[in-house]
Order: C-alpha cells, then structure tokens, then sequence
C-alpha cells in the first residue's frame, strides 16, 4: 500500500524487506527525483528497535563517502491506526544487493577484486570515523549502476542498524537475532567485546561466497553462528596463492591477525589490476568500432558524409539550421 510521508515522499513500490523495516522506491516531490525510504517496524520509543533506528539516523547524518548509501532526510510517519513510525529518506541503489546477485553464482574474480577493493575503502572510511559497521553481509551491499553499458559495478554499503561507535561496542545478542548469522564474525557468535576487525572477518566471508558461490557457514542461526567458533573457513587453494592467502588471513579467528581495511583495498587493488584482461594486442581504446580497412573508411564518407580526424568522425553540419519555434 503506497503512502504519502511527510506531505513530500511518495512511496511508488516495495525495494526490500529487512529484519526491521521495509524499504520502498518514492518520488520526492520537492525535487521531482526517485529516492529510497526505510520504513520501520512500528516500534515503541524505550525498545530495542528505536535505538537501532536512531544509532543508524545519526550515524548515517555524519557519514560520507561514495561506498556508503547517502542520508537525504529522516522523519516520523503517523499512520490511520495513530502508530507513529520513523522513516529514513536515502539515496536509490538502483541495482540488485548482492544477496540477489551471489543467487545466480559465483561472480569473476576481477569483478571479486573490484567490489572487495571498493566496500574495504568504505569500511575504512568508517573505521577511521570510528564506527563499526557489524552487520557486513550481501544483503546490505546494494549494487549501484548508472547505465546498462556501466562497464563495472559500484557497491554501497547500507544498513547502520546496529552499527556502533568503537568504544560502546559490546556483541550483544542484537547483532546475531537479526536476520542471518551466516556472516557474524567469532567475537560476535561469542558476545565478546568487538572493534573494526570484525568487519573485516566479515568481508572475508563474504568475499569467499562471491568467489564460490558457496557460503562458507550455512545454516541456522546457532549451527552457523557456532561453526565459525570450530573451525575457519575452508578457503580452496584452487583461489590461488593471494586470494587464499588474504582471505585466510581477513578470517582468522585471531582478530589480531587480520589486515586493516585500507590494506585490503590497496592489495586488491592490484589483485584486480593484474586480472583485468589485457588489451588484445593491435586494438586500443576507443576505436573498436572503426573500420579498419581504406575502403570501409571511404564507405562511411559516401554515405554519411562528414570527416575523420584520427578516430573520430565530424560530422556535416545540416543544411539548415534547426528552427526554434
Ligand atoms: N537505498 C536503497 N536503495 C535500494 N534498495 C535498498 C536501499 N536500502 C535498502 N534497500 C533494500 O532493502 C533491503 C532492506 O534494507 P535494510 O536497510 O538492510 O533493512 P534492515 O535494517 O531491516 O535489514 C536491502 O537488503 C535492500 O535490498
Ligand atoms: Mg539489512
């Protein structure tokens, strides 16, 4: 059921569905633009719940980077019945998450290396800010891209539910009762205190998934969140020497062992850098669709009219200019 908030945000369809609200594509009708708006679940003020809704509020208002969803605005919705529930006005993904995407399979691993290089430059951003995010899982990458021709994917990380700031984090039960455990790190299955590391035992995870299609802790809440106290990850050799050897090291059970996020980005940076496909050789960019041949060049010209300098074709100006009218 779509629903006019604020006398502005026009909700037009359902986006999503989370473990504490719903989010829907709107119009805003000042600016005339689609945005996304998170709906919670009606709440009581002195709950759980509303303190989740309001951590994410100001965290998301003092956070800005091109990895994270941005917060346009945020208010309180009153419904017929008189609930009154908060809402959050964001920046549209229009993409799928990745949760959606890692169904159909693994993904490339230069694609791996691009996305894992762009969501480690966000949680650095944030770390540095000194906030953990806590809550790193496919469901909460969205996948933004402008066009169809978009030659790469760009992932924005969203959902600051339960995210904290370093000092008052304590794992407390509220992380692992929302949604999946697949993705928890083992601090958190055990409610130990946490800092950023376990962001990046998360990312691990999730990275290992994109790589094999597989996650690497399936299951229900318990079993998963259990598993990863027993056991690493099984991470294939078949990955190679610097995969494995990141991944390993993003997932040891030893928060200490685990590289920053910066570190992350820079190593697969270059990870993504030397699988990128090379050139094949004779073609350079930007000229793919030229004909290579004298004949196919005087071709165009005949028909088209117009001239080539270098690879690129002017056109005739037309006859006439065009009316204004
Ligand atoms: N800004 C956005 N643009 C498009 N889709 C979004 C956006 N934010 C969230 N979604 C979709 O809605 C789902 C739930 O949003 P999320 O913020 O994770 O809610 P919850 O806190 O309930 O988990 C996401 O998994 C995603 O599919
Ligand atoms: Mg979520």
């Amino acid at each position: 059921m779509d629903v006019l908030l604020a006398d502005r945000y026009q909700t037009t369809g359902l986006l999503g569905v989370g473990g504490t609200a719903s989010v829907y594509r709107a119009v805003d009708r000042n600016l005339g633009r689609d945005v996304a708006i998170k709906i919670f679940n009606p709440t009581t003020a002195d709950d759980d719940n509303y303190r989740r809704q309001h951590t994410e509020t100001m965290l998301l208002s003092t956070l800005n980077h091109p990895g994270l969803v941005t917060l346009h605005d945020a208010g309180i919705h009153e419904d017929d019945d008189g609930r009154t529930t908060g809402f959050l006005v964001m920046e549209l993904v229009d993409g799928e998450d990745l949760r959606h995407l890692l169904k159909r399979g693994a993904l490339p691993a230069e694609d791996v290396a691009q996305l894992g290089a762009d969501l480690a430059d966000a949680l650095a951003y944030i770390h540095s800010e000194g906030v953990v995010h806590r809550d790193v899982k496919p469901a909460n990458i969205l996948m933004f891209h402008s066009r169809d021709n978009e030659t790469r994917l760009y992932p924005k990380l969203t959902d600051f539910g339960i995210a904290r700031m370093v000092e008052a984090t304590m794992a407390t039960a509220v992380g692992a009762t929302i949604g999946t455990a697949n993705y928890l790190s083992p601090e958190q299955a055990k409610g130990d205190p946490l800092d950023e590391r376990s962001d990046i035992y998360s990312l691990g995870l999730v990275l290992l998934e994109c790589l094999t299609g597989e996650k690497a802790f399936p299951g229900p809440v318990v079993e998963a969140a259990l598993a990863r106290l027993l056991r690493n990850p099984e991470v294939p050799d078949s990955l190679g020497p610097e995969w494995s050897d990141l991944l390993r090291r993003m997932t040891s059970r030893d928060p200490s062992m685990r590289p920053y996020a910066h570190d992350v980005a820079l190593q697969l940076r270059s990870h993504a850098d030397e699988q990128a496909p090379a050139v094949p050789s004779g073609a350079e960019p930007g000229n793919a669709n030229v004909p290579v041949t004298g004949r196919g060049r005087d071709e165009a010209d005949a028909v088209t009219g117009g001239v080539f300098t270098g690879n690129v074709r002017i056109p005739d100006p037309p006859d006439r200019a065009p009316r204004i009218s």
